[in-house]
């Protein structure tokens, strides 16, 4: 998807590249077969009509920064932290060390780095931007299971750097933190990872820590643009995010039987596919019966999370799994859980109205908490010679 997703796609390492099939550079003379849909080892371009990091394909590490901006940081304040911040990112995304940079050894190309800007609610508080604030974008209203602890919650602004290995997303988070540092103080971090890659190093959609195949029925196609991409004034051609920590008892999990396990969801755990299907990527069988009783439970998340059963309301989902060390009543413990990312258009006509419907019925909920939740503005991309948020703020 050149060009139209805004990343450059398989440059890649090329050749006989790392440990591919079990098999170490150098010790066979026979080439190693190159697997098909190459995720790992990318270089995608900073530049395009949608800012990487929402199209390209996931990669293993990821970290979330939200910031709150300092009292003297007015909207033109932010369009020279976010001129300082497209150099960053255009340099690092090309693995070249960005200006000023201390530790520019650590500037890796191949490493499938993406870096997303996003803007809280908070931006639209500056003087002059009031107006600028888009159609649906809003806090998510409290729910009935949400345990919300304010150390994960909102922010003004948003950097999600994402790629292949935690030295270089570290590197860069640190770089664009920095550089930050007139500007805007870190509100939280939140760090997580994924498994985007089967064992031949193919594309795959990837595991949550209960098991599940995770992110099988996301929007593709036209219908995915028409999900996720704004067509709202400034906006146009970006997107609105909804970041939510969802604790995951693993514990209780797993002391479930895997078909109560397997009837929460509507799908299966070995391959992702629906109860009523053959293969992921089938689409559910809602109506299907056995034994009196639908096949699909009527509290299975996949059923409930069902554009049929949400007026057609859908969302592009980019979780990262995590474990986080917290202490309770001075003793650490160990902690799971899923950091849901979702784009869409609009939040409050589709994200809001499917998590209310999940708060009230979703079978998961037995075992899920949400314990964060931020929003944020995604400007769309940028071209050379151009920034982030120019749009806005220009
Ligand atoms: C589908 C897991 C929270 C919205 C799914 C699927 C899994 C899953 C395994 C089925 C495969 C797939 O299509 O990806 C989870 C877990 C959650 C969680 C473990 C919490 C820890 C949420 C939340 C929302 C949501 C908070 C939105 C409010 C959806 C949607 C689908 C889906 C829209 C696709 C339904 C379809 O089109 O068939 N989820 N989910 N999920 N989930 Fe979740």
């Amino acid at each position: 998807r050149r060009g139209l997703f805004g990343y450059a796609g398989a440059a890649g390492v090329g050749g006989a590249a790392g440990i591919v099939g079990g098999r170490a550079w150098g010790l066979s003379d026979a080439p190693t077969p190159e697997p098909p849909n190459r995720v790992l080892g990318q270089d995608y371009s900073p530049y395009g009509a949608q800012q990487a990091g929402i199209f390209t394909p996931q990669s293993q590490v990821a970290e979330l920064v939200a910031f709150d901006l300092l009292p003297a940081t007015d909207a033109s304040a932010l369009g020279r932290l976010m001129r300082v911040w497209t150099g960053d990112i255009a340099a690092l995304m090309s693995g070249r060390p960005a200006a000023g940079d201390f530790a520019p050894e650590l500037a890796q190309a191949n490493v499938s780095l993406t870096a997303l800007v996003g803007f809280g609610p908070g931006v639209f508080e500056l003087e002059g931007l009031g107006p600028s604030l888009p159609a649906g974008f809003q806090e998510i209203p409290a729910m009935t299971h949400d345990r919300l602890e304010d150390r994960w919650n909102g922010g003004d602004l948003l950097i999600w750097v994402t790629a292949d290995d935690a030295t270089s997303v570290s590197h860069a988070v640190r770089r664009l933190v920095s550089d930050a540092r007139p500007f805007a103080s870190r509100r939280w971090t939140q760090r997580g990872f994924w498994r985007p890659t089967d064992a031949s190093g193919a594309a795959v959609t990837g595991r949550n820590l209960f098991g599940q195949v995770d992110g099988s029925a996301n929007p593709k196609g036209d219908v995915l643009e028409e999900t996720v991409l704004s067509t709202d004034g400034w906006l146009a051609g970006g997107t609105q995010l909804v970041v939510r920590r969802i604790e995951m008892n693993l514990d209780t999990w797993d002391e479930a039987t895997r078909d109560r396990q397997e009837a929460s969801m509507g799908r299966r755990l070995s391959d992702g596919a629906p109860l009523t299907g053959e293969s992921e990527g089938d689409d559910l069988d809602l109506a299907a019966t056995a034994d009196g009783s639908t096949v699909i439970a009527l509290d299975a998340h996949a059923r409930l999370a069902h554009p049929s059963q949400n007026r057609e309301r859908r969302m592009l989902r980019r979780g990262l799994n995590y474990t986080h060390e917290t202490v309770v009543d001075g003793a650490p413990v160990d902690t799971s859980g899923l950091i849901f990312c979702a784009f869409q258009a609009n939040i409050a006509d589709q994200f809001i109205p499917v998590q209310r419907s999940l708060d009230q019925a979703d079978a998961l909920n037995e075992w899920t908490t949400a314990i964060g939740s931020a929003v944020f503005v995604i400007p769309p991309g940028f071209s050379e010679g151009g920034y982030v948020g120019e749009t806005l703020l220009g």
